[in-house]
């Protein structure tokens, strides 16, 4: 929150997922392994991860709750490292880290004795994964990974019995790749089902799930020619740089993938820069730039790169990613919410967004339009003057507190409509009129309150409750040509969202209604979400829109909402159902009181018939005192069977009264 009390949103990049490489190095050779293949590169067959660095690495990932996912082991086997147990060890005083999702995999070939007791007793590791290729028969595991087959699967077999009941907590899975034809020439390759059976015969006895997964192209590795295949569509972005995931390599190195075995992909040191500065700094900006561009040809390691967001989510997955990751304020570029939600993803209202009046406090992703250069403002202008922006070029407009300032606001609306696109959706937020700060504030020179965009458009239909804006000496809701104006603009309102002050939180929303528009300080603020219409349109087709629309919610209008208390159902539908529901149950409610209330008037006036009877045969004076209070009680009990019986002018009551007033008047006259 600055001073004024606003929320600022910062737009920093947390990591989320981090990856430690302990050891660089592996006592097996398998063939699709870039460990393997670059072999012939390093200096030392095994280099180990320093403790005094884990021990770096384990506070500095304290500083980010925002972890929840740690693969403890890159490309080499992890449980080769002399120091094994006091990895985990260390690993595990990190508090994060111990609350995070620790996966770590291995050969399988070290797990036993005081390596596989290690595991078991220090709790960090969540999910231990056997990297166990091939087809669940000795042939191909051997052909991939070497002659180890018969003492990997008794170390496994030996290890699950002991987990069951001394870490029945631990997750156990295989990763198998599993070669499609071709892949491996020496060795036939079945029917993947025929494969998977002999992997579930030989794990799902041991409680360890089959996750097979196949050959893939590691980025980096030239020599690798293992996989011939390349997804035909490799676009839409990076998984792991969407992640904000780093991975340190036994030296420190960090980098933005697991995928590249180089140390040259790099993007800085642990032991210079902490993970988040890492994760915003010049180098990883610009990979990450690069590949939501998808100009993978801009970053070496990545070019050569099969793995891609497109590539292997379905488009509607692949659009909640990058809707999500706008959410969460991580698309600030122009250019690239051009790029990501006009051609990866495509999403309505989310490529070009603007914030007039945005003052400090601009949401993330937005151009930011304000007279003053403040912090955070993009193009300084007066919105009393021409939009700096092209005919049907915008597909959000919020204007937060800022439109009550304009001189002309007819003028500054057909403006924002000229500059938005059909369909184009409009979010203001603005003191509502009847407040008495707002009557005050010389700065205020424009009204909003539920009336105000009816003066935008020509159309009667609107979602907006009628309860609102009845009034019977006007059309129903579109007023654009009351004053025989032309209609030169098409601005519909879809929902219209009130703050109350703290008195009025609580009450029903139609007596907050009625409140608010019988007095002043009642309500505070006014939100309005608008549909820009340019095509002529069906109503179907208006509906349809309606019905598809997500409004935009700041973070400051979500606060506020917060503060205020009010009400918010958590979609239109949602909305229009409650509220049709309320007004069933409402009219039910009526009805059975209508019924009861002639039910006991049809009782009360035979029952007065009997009396006329009885008082014009025997007349008596106590007899008729009685009689009169009886009466009298009956009128009052039915009056408590409606609470609006009593209400001014409820012609039930009326009637009722007069009855009883005619009724005592004739037992007065007859016993006088
Ligand atoms: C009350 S502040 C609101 C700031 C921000 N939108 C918010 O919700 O907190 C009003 C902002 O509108 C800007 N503003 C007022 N009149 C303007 C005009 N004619 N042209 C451009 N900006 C204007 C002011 O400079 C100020 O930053
Ligand atoms: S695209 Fe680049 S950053 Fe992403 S996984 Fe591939 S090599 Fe790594």
């Amino acid at each position: 929150m600055d001073a004024t009390g606003h929320f600022v949103p910062t737009v920093r990049h947390m990591p989320r997922q981090i990856g430690i490489e302990l050891v660089r190095g592996c006592n097996f050779s398998c063939q699709m392994c870039p460990v393997t293949t670059n072999a012939h590169r390093e200096t030392d067959h095994f280099q180990f991860i320093e403790l005094g660095l884990l021990e770096k690495l384990a506070s500095e990932i304290d500083r980010w709750p925002s972890i929840g996912l740690i693969y403890f082991f890159h490309f080499g086997e992890p449980l080769a490292h002399p120091e094994f147990r006091q990895c985990l060890e260390t690993l595990a005083r990190s508090e994060v880290a111990s609350k995070a999702h620790v996966i770590q995999h291995t050969n399988g070939s070290l797990l036993r004795g005081e390596k596989a007791d290690a595991i078991l007793e220090t709790n960090v590791v969540k999910r231990l994964v056997f990297s166990f290729d091939g087809f669940g028969d000795k042939a191909s595991f051997e052909m991939l990974r070497g002659p180890h087959f018969d003492r990997v699967l008794k170390n496994i077999r030996d290890f699950t019995t002991a987990a069951r009941t001394r870490r029945p907590d631990l997750h156990l899975a295989t990763a198998s790749i599993l070669p499609r034809p071709g892949e491996l020439p020496s060795v036939d390759t079945p029917p993947r089902d025929v494969a998977l059976r002999q992997l579930h015969d030989l794990f799902d006895p041991l409680g360890v799930a089959v996750e097979p997964r196949d050959m893939h192209n590691y980025s980096g590795n030239d020599v690798l020619q293992i996989s011939g295949h390349m997804p035909s569509r490799v676009f839409g972005g990076c998984k792991w740089v969407e992640a904000d995931a780093i991975y340190i390599t036994v030296n420190g190195w960090a980098q933005p993938c697991c995928a590249v075995y180089s140390q040259e992909f790099r993007i800085g040191n642990v032991t210079e820069s902490g993970l988040g500065d890492l994760l915003n700094a010049e180098p990883m900006r610009r990979i990450r730039r690069s590949l939501r561009l998808d100009r993978r040809g801009e970053v070496p390691f990545c070019s050569n790169c099969e793995l891609s967001l497109g590539g292997s989510l379905g488009p509607s997955e692949l659009q909640a990613l990058w809707k999500k990751r706008d959410d969460e304020g991580m698309i600030t570029d122009a250019e690239e919410r051009q790029y990501i939600f006009g051609k990866v993803a495509p999403t309505p209202h989310r490529q070009t967004r603007v914030d007039l009046g945005c003052g400090r406090v601009k949401p993330p992703g937005f151009i930011g339009v304000d007279r003053f250069p403040l912090p955070g403002v993009d193009l300084v202008a007066d919105l009393d003057e021409r939009l700096p922006f092209d005919d049907d070029s915008v597909d959000l407009i919020h204007a937060s507190h800022s439109l009550e300032h304009v001189r002309d606001l007819s003028k500054v609306i057909r403006e924002v409509y000229r500059i938005s696109k059909h369909g184009a959706q409009i979010c203001i937020v603005a003191p509502y009129y009847q407040q008495t700060l707002n009557l005050a504030n010389p700065y205020h020179k424009q009204a909003f309150n539920e009336h105000t965009p009816r003066f935008w458009t020509v159309s009667a239909t609107t979602p907006v409750d009628p309860a609102e804006y009845n009034d019977p000496f006007a059309r129903p809701w579109g007023l654009l040509e009351s004053d025989h104006s032309v209609a030169d603009i098409d601005i519909r309102c879809v929902k219209m969202e009130f703050f109350y002050f703290p008195a009025y939180r609580d009450l029903q929303s139609h007596v907050q209604r009625h409140h608010r528009q019988h007095q002043l300080d009642v309500c505070e603020q006014i939100a309005y979400h608008l549909l820009v219409i340019k095509h002529p349109i069906s109503e179907g087709e208006f509906l349809e829109m309606i019905r598809r629309f997500e409004p935009f919610e700041s973070a400051n209008l979500i606060a506020r909402r917060k503060l205020s208390g009010s009400r918010q159902p958590s979609s239109l539908s949602e909305d229009f159902d409650s509220s049709r529901e309320d007004h069933r149950a409402e009219l039910d409610q009526l009805r059975s009181d209508r019924d009861l209330l002639q039910e006991r008037l049809a009782s009360l006036s035979q029952e007065n018939q009997k009396l006329q009877h009885l008082l014009d045969r025997e007349c008596t004076r106590p007899l008729l005192r009685t009689l009169v209070l009886q009466s009298g009680r009956r009128v009052l009990h039915l009056g408590r069977l409606n609470r609006d019986f009593f209400a001014p002018k409820n012609s039930q009551r009326e009637r009722t009264i007069k009855m009883f007033m005619r009724f005592q008047r004739r037992l007065r006259g007859k016993s006088a």
